[in-house]
């Protein structure tokens, strides 16, 4: 969806290596979590197929540093193109918001499960989007085998370790992407608003006390004033 749009984003080669910077933090910090995971779980199978998720998001780390490393090095000393777009192109989203303690085995398998479809979907596009720069379609295209494999053992998994309610699981995770979707909206909204009522008051509010200002300025007299002699004591304290 919105090729065009994506394609444009990665186009410039700073905004690309920035995101693939930001990308391998959230896929390193997934990884660390994973391990928690890992740690905390008493069923066998799922430690061992966390620890394997780990070391894979780790690995993507990996790639996406080098990466952006190479395309940095490529670049001039200073460029100009600051602004992300992670809202538009995220990376593994999702992984960046694990609350690993709070979590049971299945409604953690339900949030991995969607988390990694949702990476897959976007890597998937970007493989699509960055046709104009191999190597970095390549690292896409390496990690989309993973994060289909990601996506489909959680899924497996699930419906292993609750049979009966493994939709609910996943409807209840659905349920909390929405909202912290909702949540990230919200925010970027109330961040705009306040930019905007603040710019209002900037122009609204400020001329009023200016133009006042100035006017008791010019009231003031103008050079040395003389003082009065019952005024002029020798300083001897500060009052
Ligand atoms: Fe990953
Ligand atoms: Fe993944």
């Amino acid at each position: 969806m919105f090729l065009f749009l994506h394609r444009w984003i990665w186009s410039d080669p700073e905004r690309c290596a920035r995101k693939l910077f930001n990308f391998a933090e959230t896929e390193a910090d997934g990884g660390r979590d994973l391990v928690r995971a890992a740690e905390l779980t008493e069923d066998r199978t799922l430690r061992r197929l966390f620890m394997i998720h780990a070391a894979d998001e780790n690995r993507h780390a990996g790639l996406f540093r080098s990466r952006g490393a190479a395309l940095l090095h490529t670049l001039p000393l200073r460029s100009t193109a600051i602004l992300q777009l992670n809202w538009v192109s995220p990376g593994e989203r999702g992984l960046d918001d694990l609350r690993v303690h709070a979590e049971s085995n299945a409604s953690l398998l339900a949030f991995l499960h969607l988390s990694e479809k949702s990476a897959a979907g976007h890597f998937a596009t970007y493989v699509d989007a960055l046709k104009g720069d191999p190597l970095t379609s390549a690292v896409f295209k390496e990690v989309l085998k993973d994060e289909t494999f990601h996506m489909n053992y959680t899924l497996a998994q699930l419906a292993r370790v609750a049979p009966k309610r493994h939709r609910l699981w996943l409807w209840r995770a659905r349920l909390g992407r929405l909202w912290k979707a909702y949540l990230r909206i919200m925010s970027a909204v109330a961040g705009l608003m306040g930019t905007a009522i603040l710019t209002l008051q900037y122009f609204i509010l400020l001329p009023p006390f200016a133009a006042l200002a100035k006017r008791a300025a010019r009231r003031e007299p103008q050079g040395w004033i003389s003082i009065p002699p019952e005024r002029g004591r020798p300083l001897r304290s500060q009052y």
